[in-house]
């Protein structure tokens, strides 16, 4: 099969056939070969405005590529810093942009079913369900628009429709204008730094449909279950099952677990892969969000080594938890980094390109370095020192193509 594959002339056609005959296996080993990965202008800018030093100069040295797809790259729900976040062409941005593992954030349906969305409840703001008037109605608070100082509500969540009823909607920007009297205003909200230029009718994904669609470009998976926002069980269905059921749709097209990196921010849903699933909990990833409160950072580096203990093999902060800015003004690791490469964890770490404009020191994801932070090409100084100095093993992008120009020029 290698030896067909390495004619680009027959590709599509070798690559197609390869996918049926082995029932769904993967295994050239050598995804994206044949695809031209286009990194487009942004990574250009950003190099730009960097400040003079060595690792500009890299940089630039890069220009001309060759770019190619990586599994240093991971896309963070598509590339949502222009495509509606868990859409078939977000997805395809990502895949173009070089990303070699993609995201769906699992969540389930009225009738179980699972489907891509970033959050149980976030069809108010990422898809068109308020203005689709037999769905609006079913949504868990409908539309109450702003009024005496009060921000307008809505709360719609995947639980709330049935599988076939989510199929018929369509992905927008995430956001929303917390002023609004109308349903038309409440859906205009796209922060500035992204675009409604791809807007127009997303297509969402079911869990199976990201699989196989995923599984037909040969790259590999990051399905995380999310935190249900309804009690569970849920109608009879529990965490335990809901957490099987996504292994299950891997397992079903004989999917090798190491092509698949789950993902929860529950301690016990890793534990549960572990236990359950080890070929898949071998490479689960803990989203570890008790780094938020400087008390939950402390508790969180001084868990480390029972985590290690406890099976846990890859952990999963914020990208800001693992820096920090020494006297001398550099940017070095974090406490919380050195302890776990100490325990022999790798990590993987969230979300670049998710910020905006950095001329005022960043936002949440910089709030570690603020200091030494006042232009966009600063963020390349952060990836620098998380790629070299914390030695992350991947890093999720809103815009996975930054991330490929960096790693494509370091070989990662
Ligand atoms: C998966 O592999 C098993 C055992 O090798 C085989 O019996 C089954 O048909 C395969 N299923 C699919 C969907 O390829
Ligand atoms: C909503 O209104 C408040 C008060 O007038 C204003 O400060 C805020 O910028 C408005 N937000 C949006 C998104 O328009
Ligand atoms: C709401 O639906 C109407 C009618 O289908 C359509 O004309 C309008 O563009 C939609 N508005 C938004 C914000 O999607
Ligand atoms: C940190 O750990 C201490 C001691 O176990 C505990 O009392 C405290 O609630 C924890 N704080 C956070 C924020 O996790």
């Amino acid at each position: 099969m290698r030896s067909f594959l390495a004619s680009g002339l027959f590709f599509s056609l070798a690559s197609a056939a390869a996918i049926k005959r082995d029932g769904g296996h993967y295994n050239y080993g050598h995804h994206g070969k044949g695809l031209n990965i286009q990194v487009g202008p942004r990574p250009y800018y950003l190099v730009d405005d960097m400040d003079e030093g060595p690792l500009k100069k890299k940089l630039e040295s890069c220009s001309e590529g060759p770019f190619k797809t990586s599994d240093f790259v991971f896309s963070h729900r598509g590339a949502p810093l222009q495509f509606p976040e868990h859409t078939r062409e977000g997805l395809m941005a990502g895949r173009r942009e070089g990303a070699g593992v993609l995201e769906c954030d699992v969540a389930f349906t009225k009738d179980k079913k699972l489907v891509c969305r970033h959050a149980q409840c976030d069809l108010h703001t990422t898809t068109n369900i308020l203005n689709v008037t037999e769905l609006a109605s079913k949504c868990t608070t409908p539309f109450k628009p702003s009024a005496d100082g009060k921000p307008a509500e809505a709360k719609c969540c995947t639980s709330d429709i049935t599988m076939d009823e989510f199929k018929t909607l369509c992905g927008k920007m995430d956001g929303f204008n917390p002023n609004a009297t109308t349903v038309t205003e409440y859906m205009d909200g796209t922060p500035y730094f992204r675009t409604d230029l791809y807007s127009t009718c997303g297509t969402l994904q079911t869990h199976d449909e990201y699989i196989d669609l995923v599984n037909s470009w040969g790259l590999k998976f990051t399905p995380e279950l999310k935190t249900p926002e309804v009690e569970m069980p849920f109608d009879g269905y529990t965490q335990e099952q809901y957490a099987q059921d996504m292994i299950d749709a891997y397992k079903k097209r004989n999917i090798s677990a190491d092509r698949v990196f789950a993902q929860s921010f529950l301690p016990d849903d890793i534990f549960y892969w572990i236990k359950n699933e080890p070929a898949f909990g071998k490479q689960a990833v803990y989203l570890d969000e008790r780094v938020d409160t400087p008390e939950g950072y402390d508790n969180a580096t001084a868990s480390i080594p029972e985590l290690a203990e406890k099976g846990v093999k890859i952990l999963a902060p914020a990208f800001f938890a693992l820096t920090k800015v020494d006297e001398s003004g550099e940017i070095v690791p974090s406490e919380y980094a050195i302890a776990a490469k100490k325990a022999g964890l790798d990590i993987v770490t969230w979300s670049f390109e998710r910020s905006g404009w950095l001329n005022k020191g960043g936002d949440y994801y910089y709030q570690y370095v603020a200091p030494v932070i006042n232009n966009d090409g600063d963020m390349y100084n952060v990836l620098d020192v998380l790629v070299h100095k914390v030695g992350i093993r991947a890093i999720f992008s809103d815009w996975p193509a930054t991330v490929t120009y960096f790693a494509s020029c370091f070989n990662l």
